[in-house]
């Protein structure tokens, strides 16, 4: 166990924060860090928080300045922030050790350093300079080849955050779970980001259920009728794979059975037992539900990834929300361990008041699709690299 005491500790945590104006709308990610912060802090660390925030490399907008962030840190943490605008100083490391233990500090935005997005090895090692350790908590930017990810643990004694530990375990022991029933439910419109995924997940799972724009490519293959309505066609080979690799690894696809629909401008539904060019799909329908309903029943452990239908707009919130409150239910029985994941996902679960009644969501997006994907990620290459060098 590295000793801590009185040693500068470097977090990287993913503050990347949905915001309105100056509100910030979902708070969520900045309490993540929470627990691994109090722990680093009761060791007798003093904690330097990095993150980024939107997307933009360079300069940017106050929009994007981390600075908005410090009444709510302060406000969550119970520690008063002291916020460094430039960090690369020669003399920013002896200005973080004047600074009060009692204090979190708190670094002004990684990206707007150009460095940060092209993993300059050169900028990690100055990052790295400030601190003594560095712990990753930002599981959600884990697929980034960063410098602050990627780059910091190759240069100093490093370690995973309580967090990110818990993030790895879930989607490890999905997997892992051989004994019982595992089902996935890959939603979402857009087929081409769930490809890697469902290719995966049908060498491992008992069932497969699509959900979304992406079971209208399924739908149209299953049918041998290549409708004009899906625009398939150029991955009509991934999903002809898929289809035979669920044969022959004994995964059950599921897939819708009757849809509903936009008939006027005034939100009026109907539903339908098949798809047609000439209505809008939003949601499945709720033969569907019922369906995915008796498939949860008989599983016990589901992983869900990408809403099934346009929950945003009422009333094809259906689909998504009955599902939510079903697995849900079953979750707080015992009956099922639920793991959530996905930006969009973890967003309708809040919406529909489920979400702490899950075994657990994800904080991440794309760093979630890309861990059930691969099981590997660079922040993990990173730490390994690390450990390897400093024990
Ligand atoms: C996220 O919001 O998914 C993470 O903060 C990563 O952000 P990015 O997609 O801008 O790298």
């Amino acid at each position: 166990m590295v000793e801590l005491s009185g040693r500068i500790v470097l977090v990287r945590v993913d503050f990347n924060v949905p915001m309105d104006g100056s509100t910030v709308m979902d708070d969520a990610r900045i309490k993540v860090p929470v627990a691994t912060v109090k722990d680093l802090q009761n060791k007798g660390a003093k904690v330097v928080l990095m993150s980024h925030m939107g997307k933009a490399a360079g300069k940017s907008s106050k929009v994007q300045s981390l600075r908005q962030l410090i009444p709510i840190i302060e406000k969550i943490y119970g520690n008063s922030v002291s916020f460094f605008e430039e960090y690369l100083n020669e003399n920013t490391r002896s200005l973080i050790e004047e600074v009060s233990r009692d204090n979190l500090i708190l670094l002004e935005n990684l990206r707007f350093y150009p460095q940060e997005e092209s993993c300059d090895l050169d900028f990690a090692k100055k990052l790295a300079s400030l601190g003594d350790f560095f712990v990753n908590e930002a599981f959600s930017v884990s697929h980034r080849k960063h410098a602050s990810v990627f780059g910091i643990p190759q240069f100093l004694p490093s370690d995973l955050g309580m967090n990110f530990k818990r993030e790895i375990k879930n989607v490890e022991d999905f997997f892992g779970h051989t004994s019982g029933k595992r089902m996935a439910i890959i939603g979402g419109s857009k087929l081409p980001t769930k490809i890697k995924l469902l290719k995966r997940l049908v060498t491992k799972v008992d069932k497969l259920a699509l959900g979304g724009g992406i079971a209208g490519a399924f739908l149209s293959y299953l049918k041998d009728d290549p409708s004009e309505v899906f625009d398939f066609k150029e991955y009509e080979s991934d999903v002809k794979e898929i289809v035979d690799n669920a044969k022959k690894f004994g995964c059950e696809l599921i897939v819708p059975t009757d849809f509903s629909a936009l008939i006027s401008a005034k939100n009026d539904r109907a539903i339908m037992r098949s798809e047609n060019s000439n209505t809008t799909v939003f949601d499945i329908g709720p033969d569907s539900v019922k369906l995915l309903e008796d498939h949860i029943a008989g599983s016990d452990m589901v992983l869900w990834n990408g809403p099934v239908g346009l929950f945003e707009r009422s009333p094809f919130e259906f689909g998504t929300k009955a599902i939510a409150e079903f697995i849900a239910e079953r979750t707080q029985n015992h009956q099922l361990i639920s793991i959530i994941g996905g930006g969009d996902t973890g967003f309708a679960m809040k919406k529909f008041n489920v979400a702490d009644k899950m075994t657990c969501i994800s904080t991440a997006g794309g760093a979630f699709l890309n861990y059930v994907e691969n099981e590997d990620c660079p922040a993990l290459e990173a730490i390994r690299i690390s450990h390897s060098k400093f024990g």
